[in-house]
């Protein structure tokens, strides 16, 4: 794989800040506190509860016999929302354009010029009896992009321990990412492996003799615990997966992740304009690797209960529409 293209979008230049940026630009990642307040993650644990009860299904947050797919809109590995135009709801927008959001991206990058994606949220249901899962170390960053080009992050809104469902970080992995992938490096043929034709789907997933490598060369795997309103952060480059969780508590997450409007192509951004338009979801990446999201499939066939709108739509406030790339700095 030597002939790869390499580049560094971002190089940190050695300052000492005296806050989280110090452990993220040493072991790329950080969990920054605080950055909402508990009241603020509480509505939002409201408003997620609200959206999955706004289908109708008759899934109960109190009852766990409702705790099924049946009772839920269409998900991801359980818990994952991005259909439904979800990524586009006004408590979703709230989460994107909290100023503490905001500022823990403007910090990290030296810009407040940024693009966010319109990604989607995790509710993840304890003991979920209906679900096929296995662990997937993966990264969203493709071996095709080497360099540090993209940070992602999700704000917590429940409490997150150790026996709560969450994010397990190879902790230091990205700084091994280049290494890594110098050899060939074949994908790990996991149930949810991309199909070949879409080769440049940013997303890498490990076998578990990778999962050995990155030990052997001194990372450590580890649960990211949290309180509500903090925010996890992980350059793009480390490997990552989710837990289910063990304890009673149901798991809140929002994916939010920002980056400057100057890594983006101007092919780019007006795709994403085009995107939020028509109230599509996009991966995990603000600035690029943008494309339609399928519709949710219910046994193979289109959820009757598809929307093409979100049910509140946000309020068109200059700072969302920059964010969105609608609107110029
Ligand atoms: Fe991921």
């Amino acid at each position: 794989m030597g002939s790869l293209e390499f580049k560094d979008l971002f190089t940190h230049d050695g300052t000492v800040y005296g806050d989280w940026r110090d452990e993220f630009h040493k072991n790329g990642c950080a969990v920054v506190k605080n950055v909402i307040s508990p009241e603020r993650a509480a509505y939002y644990r409201q408003k997620q509860i609200e959206w999955l009860q706004s289908f109708g299904r008759g899934f109960d947050p109190n009852d766990e016999s409702t705790w099924t797919q049946e009772h839920l809109p269409v998900n991801f590995k359980g818990s994952m929302y991005f259909a439904y135009s979800s990524t586009h709801e006004k408590f979703v927008w709230e989460a994107r354009t909290e100023q503490g959001v905001i500022d823990v991206f403007s910090k990290l990058w030296g810009t407040d010029e940024l693009l966010v994606s319109f990604d989607g949220m995790n509710i993840a249901l304890p003991r979920q009896k209906d679900l096929k899962w296995s662990p997937w170390p993966h990264t969203d960053q493709s071996p095709e992009r080497l360099g540090m080009q993209c940070v992602q992050g999700l704000l917590n809104y429940a409490p997150n321990g150790d026996k709560d469902g969450g994010l397990i970080l190879m902790k230091g992995s990205s700084k091994l990412f280049n290494e890594f992938f110098q050899e060939t490096r074949k994908q790990a043929d996991h149930e949810d492996k991309p199909p070949e034709e879409e080769n440049f789907k940013d997303l890498f997933i490990f076998s578990e003799d990778d999962v050995r490598w990155f030990k052997d060369h001194g990372c450590e795997q580890v649960k990211i615990n949290m309180a509500p309103g903090d925010l996890v952060l992980w350059d793009s480059r480390t490997m990552h997966h989710a837990c289910l969780p063990e304890g009673d508590q149901i798991r809140h997450v929002q994916y939010i992740c920002m980056t400057p409007k100057k890594f983006a192509k101007a092919e780019d951004v007006e795709m994403k304009v085009q995107l939020f338009k028509d109230w599509q979801g996009t991966t995990h990446w603000p600035h690029c690797n943008l494309r339609v999201q399928g519709p949710p499939l219910r046994d193979g066939k289109l959820d009757p209960q598809n929307r093409d709108r979100p049910l509140e739509p946000p309020e068109m406030t200059n700072r969302l529409l920059q964010l969105a790339g609608v609107k110029a700095y």
